[in-house]
């Protein structure tokens, strides 16, 4: 497991904040930000996107995510990755944000919000037997 220098975690909750206000956020009014960093040290960040069709919704993972290979390419690296919420209450990456992450980061490390203050997992901790095609 690769450790990750506790300034970059800085650098990635601070990167989270920040693009947490530009969250599309009507019907929820649960506005998510999340940044990742690459093995290459470049750093992406992405909020949820709501739609009035509400399964259409991106998470903040997931935005992050797919901006940074629209950005840099398929061949994204994740090292590790911080969400955070408006309202300070415990938030994990959803299934699906779960799956997506270890797409890209199958070795990353994953900082959120937990019941009892911030929580670091290893994504394999979040999602054990996560899905591969090869
Ligand atoms: N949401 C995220 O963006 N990330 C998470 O990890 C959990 C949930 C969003 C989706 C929706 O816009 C809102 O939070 C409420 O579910």
């Amino acid at each position: 497991m690769k450790t990750i220098p506790g300034k970059q975690r800085t650098l990635l909750l601070r990167a989270a904040r920040k693009v947490m206000k530009h969250a599309h956020a009507p019907y929820s009014h649960f506005r998510v930000g999340a940044a990742l960093i690459t093995a290459k040290g470049e750093v992406f960040a992405g909020c949820n996107v709501e739609n009035a069709s509400y399964g259409m919704t991106n998470c903040a993972e997931r935005t992050a995510i797919f901006t940074a290979v629209a950005q840099s390419g398929p061949r994204l690296d994740i090292r590790a990755v911080a969400v955070v919420n408006d309202q300070d209450v415990p938030c994990s990456p959803c299934g699906a944000c779960r799956q997506v992450i270890y797409e890209f980061g199958p070795e990353a490390m994953v900082y959120f919000q937990g019941s009892k203050g911030w929580k670091e997992s290893h994504i394999t901790e979040l999602l054990p037997e996560g899905f591969r095609l090869k």
